[in-house]
């Protein structure tokens, strides 16, 4: 009997990306992957510690299929990823919930871990690497839509934000062959897909020796924008210290490269981005949004705001929703900081923000955003936008839902388009989530 893999993902698209490696390693090695819980003899958790929610959400999940195992003694069920790598060894030890616990870079070692708990033995393996990139792995793509798909280009990261835990638990920033992330969207082209995101956690860090000649990111850009020019090309993410206006400039030449950058602010305070260690100041941050609207004045821009970071002052909170208003952001994600044991900020700074004060101050920021999010999409509002299909949309199969350039979902009457087809979409009125529109 053929054995079954099933695979949840929790955190970034990083670890989305990486559920399709693993799951193609897996698919090498006799499995057959499920999306049925109930069918599977092996259930995989990749995980994320990027806050302590993310943990609390995956403990909660573990408890609630700790039942499955009850009635079915030979299930194998481990931990993957990024909180495996963080707790190790304890999360086998607290609450007995998992018998195998991978870091992000052994995935190639998961048959043998795999054999190891089926001999009896609880198996454990969070080693990093210096050098793997899963360069070679033709990952298994499990997105519902079959248009677009996320391609890694680098693994880890060399930054020391104060805050944040991904260079502990993925290790030491290495990037990918250039000539095998190529392949991988030229393959994702014949595949009928439409549209990649490059994934990094500082793509404009990308560095690959090819012979004498050195690939920075704006040269890896440009080759996937030219495999084919219906091919959309995205990338995320950008930090704000090292976005070059050679890759500005490289962007505005190429039409299929995504109009959208994602240029995470974290705060609008110079003393606070300083302690968190981002390595620019307010000025600095302004100065690059200033390039990326001079440069490509049709480009949206989106960010990540931490709210209540050790000592935030009112002064500093109202930095940042002023560099948030000045910006008029089209998107963002924003969160209250969560000290992450072993960071920096763990380490040197306490943890002062009272945690009603946290929540007000971020309740302010997301009641701008919404403001702001409904600015962008008003402005859009008897254009002329050209949509790539991507799906139904969620309320009715007469109407299609879509991307603009600027990652803006347009929702529109489906008139026998098809997804994976791009339309030209003209909007005639927007909701705080989405455009809505006719073809024309
Ligand atoms: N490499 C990306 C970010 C990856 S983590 C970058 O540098 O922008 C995604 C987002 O999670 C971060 O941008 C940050 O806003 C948030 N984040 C990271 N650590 C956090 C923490 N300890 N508490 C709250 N938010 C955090
Ligand atoms: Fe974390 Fe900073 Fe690296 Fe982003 S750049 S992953 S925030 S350390
Ligand atoms: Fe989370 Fe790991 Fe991504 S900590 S945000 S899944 S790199």
């Amino acid at each position: 009997m053929v054995k079954k893999v099933y695979i949840e993902t929790y955190g970034c698209q990083m670890n989305v990306a990486d559920s399709e490696v693993v799951v193609s390693i897996l698919t090498d090695h006799g499995y057959e992957h499920t999306d049925e819980i109930k069918e599977a003899g092996l259930i995989l958790i990749n995980t994320c510690s990027i806050r302590e929610n993310a943990e609390q959400r995956v403990w909660g999940r573990l408890k609630a299929i700790g039942h499955l195992k009850r009635k079915n003694p030979g299930i194998v069920i481990g931990m993957i990823g990024c909180m495996a790598e963080r707790l190790k060894e304890e999360a086998i030890e607290k609450e007995h919930l998992v018998d195998m616990i991978v870091g992000p870079d052994a995935y190639r070692e998961l048959p043998l871990l795999i054999a190891e708990v089926e001999s009896g033995h609880k198996a454990v393996n969070v080693l990093l690497s210096r050098e793997e990139t899963y360069g070679d792995i033709s990952p298994v793509r499990m997105d519902k839509n079959g248009v677009t798909s996320f391609v890694s280009i680098m693994r880890g990261c060399n930054n020391m934000c104060a805050y944040c835990v991904v260079p502990y638990v993925r290790g030491a920033e290495r990037s990918r062959d250039a000539e095998s992330v190529i392949n991988e969207v030229r393959d994702l082209w014949k595949k009928g897909y439409r549209e990649v995101t490059l994934l990094g956690q500082n793509v404009d860090s990308y560095n690959w020796k090819s012979g004498e000649h050195i690939i920075a990111f704006p040269e890896l850009l440009e080759r996937a924008a030219i495999v084919n020019p219906l091919m959309r090309i995205r990338f995320s993410t950008s930090h704000p210290k090292d976005i070059s206006d050679e890759l500005l400039h490289m962007m505005s030449v190429y039409p299929n490269i995504c109009r959208h950058i994602h240029l995470p602010a974290q705060s609008g305070s110079s003393r606070i981005l300083k302690l968190m260690n981002r390595e620019y100041t307010r000025d600095w941050y302004m100065e690059r949004i200033s390039a990326i609207k001079s440069i490509m004045p049709e480009c949206a821009i989106s960010t990540d705001i931490i709210t209540g970071f050790c000592t935030e002052t009112e002064d500093d909170h109202r930095e940042t929703l002023s560099l948030m208003e000045w910006a008029g952001y089209d998107f963002a994600y924003m969160f209250k900081y969560s000290e992450r044991p072993g960071t920096r900020a763990a380490r040197k700074y306490s943890d002062d923000v009272p945690e009603e004060i946290k929540t007000r101050r971020l309740n302010e920021i997301i009641a701008l955003q919404n403001k702001l999010s409904i600015r962008s999409k008003k402005h859009d509002v008897g254009r002329i936008f050209e949509v790539l299909i991507e799906d139904f949309s969620k309320r009715s199969q007469d109407h299609l839902s879509g991307r603009t350039s600027q990652n803006k979902v347009v929702v529109f009457p489906g008139e026998g388009k098809i997804r994976g087809e791009y339309v030209s979409v003209k909007i005639e009125s927007s909701t705080s989530a989405t455009l809505l529109g006719k073809i024309i």
